[in-house]
């Protein structure tokens, strides 16, 4: 039985060896060995949930504009690195479910779309993983995304998604019934760890792209992190696939 959650998350798809959030950087990740990927979800201009970070096209695509107001026919005609397109969220899901992947499908809402894109992803993670072995997690930044979701996707995990973990995370997470607890590698206090530890609240760290901060991290009780290296962290490339940490 492998522990929950996986040790190892290939953040924002394939990490820095692909375009971040494209099918390409999954298939990566699950060549690599990963056992998880995280991406982010975003609606297109006509309501269509797809694989995307930045509220605006420019960096990840020879697009320009912002993603709310892009057509499909626009959107899915963009190169998204090394001519991969931009995935649709089912796209994304049936991929994940083919390759046995855990799926963290972070909730991305554009500014004023947060009601929308919650509903929209987590009514689709719903229907999208019926009946799957490995059940995705559940994230977003937003407390409404959240609330929503449990509302409407009770039975999919759900994590608390924070930069800094604030001080009534714990309401947060009874209010929500979270799962986990995800935040900023730099902004981890011991005593939130203390916290989590009691209830069995795993926390899961973003972005950790050093050995010996993964090593860190894990020593003080973190139960998983998300990292752009998937060259480093690859169970299949390098000794350092967390079951011999150094030191
Ligand atoms: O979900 C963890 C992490 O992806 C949050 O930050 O900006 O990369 O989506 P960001
Ligand atoms: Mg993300």
């Amino acid at each position: 039985m492998n522990p929950w959650p996986p040790r190892w998350f290939a953040h924002r798809g394939g990490g820095t060896l692909a375009p971040e959030n494209t099918l390409a950087g999954i298939r990566l990740a699950a060549r690599l060995g990963y056992r998880a990927v995280e991406f982010d979800v975003m609606l297109s201009g006509d309501g269509t949930p797809v694989l995307i970070h930045d509220e605006t096209l420019e960096r990840t695509t020879n697009g320009t504009g912002r993603v709310c107001d892009t057509a499909d026919e626009q959107l899915f005609a963009l190169d998204a690195g090394q001519g991969e397109a931009v995935p649709r969220f089912g796209e994304a899901a049936a991929l994940c479910r083919q390759l046995g992947l855990l799926a963290n499908v972070e909730i991305k809402p554009a500014a004023g779309y947060e009601r929308q894109t919650a509903e929209t992803v987590a009514r689709l993670t719903s229907q999208l993983w019926a009946g799957a072995a490995v059940q995705p997690l559940i994230s977003s930044f937003s407390p409404e995304a959240l609330e929503i979701a449990r509302d409407l996707a009770p039975e999919i995990r759900r994590g608390l998604l924070y930069e800094r973990v604030p001080a009534d995370w714990r309401q947060a997470m009874q209010r929500l019934q979270g799962a986990s607890l995800h935040c900023s590698a730099l902004g981890l206090d011991d005593a939130v760890l203390a916290e989590a530890r009691g209830p069995g609240i795993p926390v899961l760290c973003y972005t950790v792209n050093r050995p010996d901060q993964a090593t860190a991290l894990f020593a003080r009780g973190v139960s998983a992190i998300f990292t752009d290296r998937l060259d480093l962290f690859s169970p299949e490339t390098s000794a350092y696939n967390g079951l011999h940490l150094p030191g």
